[in-house]
Order: C-alpha cells, then sequence, then structure tokens
C-alpha cells in the first residue's frame, strides 16, 4: 500500500469514526425523548392518585376502600415503569447472559403452555412445526425464550384485529442451508404496516396505545448478544413472519 492509500485509509477511519459518533448521539437523545416520554404516564398517574389518597384521607368519614384502589394504582403505575426501565437496561445490555448447551425444540415445549394460554385470551389457535435433529446449541435460554414469547404476544396481538375462526400462529423451527437454526414466528394477520417497517425494531416504535414499543428492539439485541439476527418478512398468503437465526456451532 503506497503512502496516499494509508493516508485514505486513516481519513476514512475517522470519518466513520465522526458517524457513528454522530449517529450514536442522535440515538440517545431520540432515546431520551422517548423514555421521557414513556415514563412521564405512570409517574403523573402515580401523583394524581398520591393526590386523591391525601384528599380522600381528608374527608370527615374517608371510604377505605376508595383509597386501597388507589393505592394498588399506584402499585400498578410503579411496577409499569420499573418494567419500562429494566426493559431499557435490556436494550444495551442483556442481563448476564448464561451461555448452556441447548436444545431449542425442548425450549419451546417448555413455553406451549402459556403460548397456548395466550393463544386462548386472543381467542386464536396455534400450532408447533418444529425440525428434529436441530443439534444443541450455546444459548441463554431464558433470553431466547423472552425473544420467542415477545414475538408470539405481537402475532396475537396483531391477529385481534381478524375475524374470529380464521386466526393462526405458526411456531416453527428449521435449519438453514448454511447450517444455522431459524425459529420462526408466522401469522395470518393484517402484516406490518408499510408506515412502520423501516423503524419496527427503533425503541419505542409501536402502533398500539398500551405497547411500548421495546419488544422487538430487545429482542434483537438479544439475538445480536447470540451472534444470531432477528428480522421479518411477509407471510404468505398474510401477515407476518418474523425469524430468529441463531449460527450454527461451526459458525460461531
Ligand atoms: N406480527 C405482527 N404483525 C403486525 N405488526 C406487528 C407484528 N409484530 C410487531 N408489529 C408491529 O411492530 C410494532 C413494534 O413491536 P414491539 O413488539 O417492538 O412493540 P409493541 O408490541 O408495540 O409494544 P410491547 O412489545 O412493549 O408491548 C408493533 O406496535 C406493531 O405495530
Ligand atoms: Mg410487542
Amino acid at each position: 500500500m503506497n503512502q496516499r492509500n494509508i493516508y485514505l485509509d486513516e481519513a476514512n477511519r475517522r470519518l466513520q469514526e465522526r458517524l457513528m459518533h454522530v449517529s450514536r448521539l442522535a440515538a440517545v437523545g431520540e432515546m431520551a425523548a422517548g423514555v421521557a416520554h414513556e415514563l412521564n404516564q405512570p409517574l403523573a398517574a402515580v401523583a394524581n392518585y398520591a393526590q386523591a389518597c391525601e384528599r380522600l384521607l381528608g374527608l370527615p368519614d374517608p371510604d377505605l376502600e376508595e383509597v386501597r384502589d388507589a393505592l394498588r394504582q399506584i402499585t400498578a403505575q410503579a411496577v409499569r415503569a420499573g418494567d419500562i426501565i429494566s426493559r431499557l437496561r435490556g436494550l444495551t445490555r442483556p442481563r448476564d447472559s448464561l451461555g448452556e448447551l441447548t436444545d431449542v425444540n425442548a425450549l419451546i415445549r417448555e413455553l406451549a403452555d402459556l403460548i397456548e394460554s395466550d393463544a386462548r385470551v386472543h381467542e386464536s389457535s396455534c400450532r408447533f412445526e418444529l425440525s428434529e435433529g436441530l443439534g444443541p446449541l450455546t444459548l441463554d435460554r431464558a433470553q431466547i425464550q423472552q425473544v420467542v414469547f415477545a414475538l408470539v404476544r405481537n402475532a396475537f396481538e396483531a391477529l385481534d384485529e381478524c375475524p374470529l375462526g380464521s386466526r393462526e400462529v405458526v411456531i416453527g423451527t428449521a435449519r438453514a442451508a448454511d447450517g444455522d437454526v431459524l425459529i420462526e414466528v408466522r401469522d395470518n394477520g393484517p402484516g406490518i404496516s408499510p408506515e412502520i417497517a423501516q423503524r419496527l425494531f427503533d425503541p419505542f416504535c409501536t402502533t398500539k396505545t398500551a405497547g411500548t414499543g421495546l419488544g422487538l428492539a430487545s429482542s434483537r439485541t438479544i439475538a445480536r448478544t447470540f451472534g444470531g439476527t432477528l428480522d421479518h418478512r411477509p407471510n404468505r398468503p398474510s401477515g407476518a413472519c418474523f425469524v430468529l437465526r441463531l449460527p450454527s456451532p461451526a459458525r460461531r
């Protein structure tokens, strides 16, 4: 490499570093605005309910049941705020990962009861299509289960808009041609709305009134922790398909 190329290489590297820094700063700014917005709601609710308690207890004959109700609301909102914070933590640093040899199908079977009861709540059906012979992978089973469950829950929530009787979620496993292990969650719902398709995995991207928009963002962070990827494609004939790709031991 001649002197000029070395110089260009160095200049490119510096430019790239600067760009990374700027985009990180932009992401942090966006994130801070999102966190402030998300936490404001439960905090405002806590303040309101606390004021209500004070007012109720100031009455000559306070209705203690009403006070208890307000206190329960305070607890629920504080738990919600805590949940948002702990999920945010998971975005940047999933809790210490345990690498253990894990059977991917067994990990999904363990979730089956939970998924089936969620299916009943959402008046949907669910089906498992698990390919045998995937071999063990070094994973943190609880974290991968968290990803699968976030995808399944999204699928059921998407199906809430669809007519009863046709709603179905399929949870499948397969080995890709290159040896990677795939976990797929497919639904026959409305599919990803085009307006958010580009931002789907960004923190706080949500179309749901009660959603935090952290499910997919933290799931992708977990996938990457294990050298994997999380993406989506349209399902045929309708709906969405999310694919968690976990590298075969040979490629890690
Ligand atoms: N299977 C799906 N079908 C259609 N849209 C989906 C599907 N999965 C996700 N989405 C869209 O992606 C958005 C982001 O999903 P994500 O799981 O990150 O957040 P959320 O579900 O809105 O909130 P939370 O997971 O905190 O409850 C959803 O609001 C929804 O619009
Ligand atoms: Mg979700």
